[in-house]
């Protein structure tokens, strides 16, 4: 399996705040590995890093192998020294970072926390919504058709407004509009949050489906740790900012300190 998302010694800071530190995650093509920490851990940063909506302090991140996110400042070009040493065979795509809608077009699909619908157009707007960069109706219309099919719910409810679905309802309509775009790496921000048990094991079953039968690959990140690592292939660990554990998911479930601080064993 190659590599499709590589970050690598990654810094983030809210002014003096530094939200994440030296982190370095690998996701291959097919997995879906998952991030887990508690609230204020630094999850949610390092998802809009990805997505280009924080800039980085340090570190690079690339997707197919291409440097999507990188650190200006210190590599930029206005540093004539690191300028020198860099490789002149990458100077060409290393130069900058690229911005939100440039990354997405590339493939990469974010569902934010807490959803972020847009509460008063209908489930069918909020599709729509999705493919803004996508300037094909036929395509467009094919992937709202497969959307109805996948999930039933929003077929049947695609002319109401958004605010009147359930919380669920509305999960799965925001990863809907994430899929919209056909991602090949879809970013999931917390899917779990705020919903009943019941309604988050279909949630992650829906998730395993789309790994699985669709080849996308996922990236996690969850407080609800149990659910996240049995659905990835993959963990790790983050505590104020670090990754502070990385392993197997299976490892990780019986890992004596996850059981601990995570699993409330
Ligand atoms: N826009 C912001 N301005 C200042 N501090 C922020 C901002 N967003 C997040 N933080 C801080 O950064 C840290 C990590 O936050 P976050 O990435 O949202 O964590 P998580 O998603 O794991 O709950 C926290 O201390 C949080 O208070
Ligand atoms: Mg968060």
């Amino acid at each position: 399996m190659s590599e499709l998302l590589s970050i690598d010694h990654i810094s983030v800071s809210y002014g003096n705040i530094q939200a994440l530190r030296d982190v370095s995650i690998h996701v291959r093509e097919g997995e879906i590995v998952c991030l887990i920490g508690a609230n204020g851990a630094g999850k949610s940063t390092l998802l809009k890093a990805i997505v280009g909506l924080e800039p980085l302090v340090s570190g690079s991140i690339a997707y197919k192998g291409e440097v999507i996110a990188r650190n200006d400042h210190a590599f930029g070009s206005h540093n004539p020294l690191l300028r020198f040493f860099k490789n002149p065979k990458h100077a060409a795509q290393d130069t900058r970072s690229l911005r939100t809608d440039e990354i997405a077009s590339r493939g990469i699909a974010l569902v934010p926390e807490g959803r972020r619908v847009f509460a008063d157009l209908t489930v069918e707007e909020n599709l729509d919504m999705g493919a803004f960069l996508i300037d094909d109706d036929a395509f467009i219309a094919k992937k709202k058709k497969e959307m109805y099919e996948f999930f039933p719910i929003l077929g049947m409810r695609r002319k109401q407004k958004t605010r009147s679905l359930s919380g669920g309802e509305q999960q799965m309509m925001a990863i809907a509009r994430a899929l919209m775009s056909a991602p090949k790496l879809l970013l999931l921000d917390e899917p779990g949050l705020g919903l009943a048990p019941l309604i988050i094991q279909d949630i992650f079953e829906k998730i395993e489906i789309i790994n699985k039968e669709d080849n996308v690959t996922v990236f996690l990140v969850e407080q609800n740790a149990r659910m996240a690592l049995r659905t990835s292939d993959e963990g790790h660990v983050m505590e104020n900012g670090r990754i502070v554990l990385s392993d197997t998911s299976e490892q990780l479930l019986e890992n004596e300190k996850v059981k601990a601080a995570y699993l409330g064993e």
